[in-house]
């Protein structure tokens, strides 16, 4: 299937590690041009040489996307460099554990920013560039929004968010033919999920514990797989697809229970 992503310049954020960096090198291998928007310029250029090194496109920016004004310059500088967008990946973001009793304002306050904030002002910077190349968003989702994980009241309502956001946006962004779709995560290997599970006591009783209830060959998803089905959803293959939450999880959020 050719997806005609050839040259097409696609905003990552989040896009140097775990599904970000799957997504970049999927990206790259279809011949666009993942635009790699991270916090650490190191990880960034690795995943870039990366991508040089097989012979691929790619590009990267340094911001911190909690700082409104990083994300407007992120826009900014891939406009400056490539003088459009063809899409946007919202990716960045991490499961911190602010709970209901743990928690406090700050905190929960401080998560939102980490993991829905930026979703609306890249989209928002985004726009015009979106609007003039008839472009498409993929929101990357957690299960946490349907299934809650206990302990992370802001990073489940930050994914309710991404969700509600993702609808809404299908919605307003109809006349102009901008697809918006999201891709609900459940459990992949990613330097995020790897510190996630060390917060356990027993981190290899817990990983057993939850690998063994993925329906689909008890294994966890890998980026590359997630990466597969965001590139579709960039592609103009999924031309009809908009306002969709997509769980790439094994089953792991909708099958019966009694498999396991
Ligand atoms: N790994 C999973 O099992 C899983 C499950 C559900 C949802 N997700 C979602 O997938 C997304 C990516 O997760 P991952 O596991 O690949 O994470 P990761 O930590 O392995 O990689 C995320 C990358 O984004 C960068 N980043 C994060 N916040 C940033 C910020 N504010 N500004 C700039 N850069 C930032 C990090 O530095 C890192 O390079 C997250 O939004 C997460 O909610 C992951």
């Amino acid at each position: 299937m050719n997806l005609n992503l050839t040259e097409k310049v696609i905003i990552v954020t989040g896009g140097a590690k775990g599904i970000g960096e799957g997504i970049s090198t999927v990206l790259a291998a279809e011949g666009a041009i993942p635009v790699i928007v991270g916090r650490n310029e190191a990880d960034n250029q690795r995943t870039v040489e990366a991508l040089t090194a097989i012979g691929a496109q790619s590009f990267q920016i340094v911001a911190e996307l909690t700082r409104p004004d990083e994300c407007k310059k992120a826009v900014e500088q891939t406009l400056a460099r490539f003088g459009r967008i063809d899409g946007l990946v919202n990716n960045a973001g991490v499961n911190d554990g602010v709970g209901l009793e743990n928690g406090d304002y700050e905190r929960f306050m401080q998560s939102l920013h980490k993991n829905m904030v930026h979703y609306y002002l890249m989209a928002h910077h985004a726009l015009p560039a979106l609007k003039a190349s008839k472009g498409a968003i993929v929101n990357i989702t957690s299960k946490t929004a349907e299934t809650g994980q206990g302990n992370t009241s802001a990073y489940a309502a930050a994914n309710g968010g991404r969700n509600a956001l993702t609808r809404e946006w299908a919605v307003e962004l109809l006349p102009y033919s901008i697809r918006v779709n999201a891709v609900v995560v459940s459990e992949s290997w990613t330097p995020l999920y790897e510190n996630w599970i060390n917060t356990f006591d027993d981190p290899k009783a817990k990983l057993d514990s939850i690998v063994s209830k993925i329906p689909l060959e008890k294994r966890m998803t890998t980026p590359e797989e997630i990466a597969n089905m965001v590139v579709f959803l960039l592609s103009s293959k999924s031309s009809h697809t908009t306002g969709q939450m997509i769980y790439v999880d094994g089953g792991y959020v909708h099958l019966d229970r009694a498999l396991t």
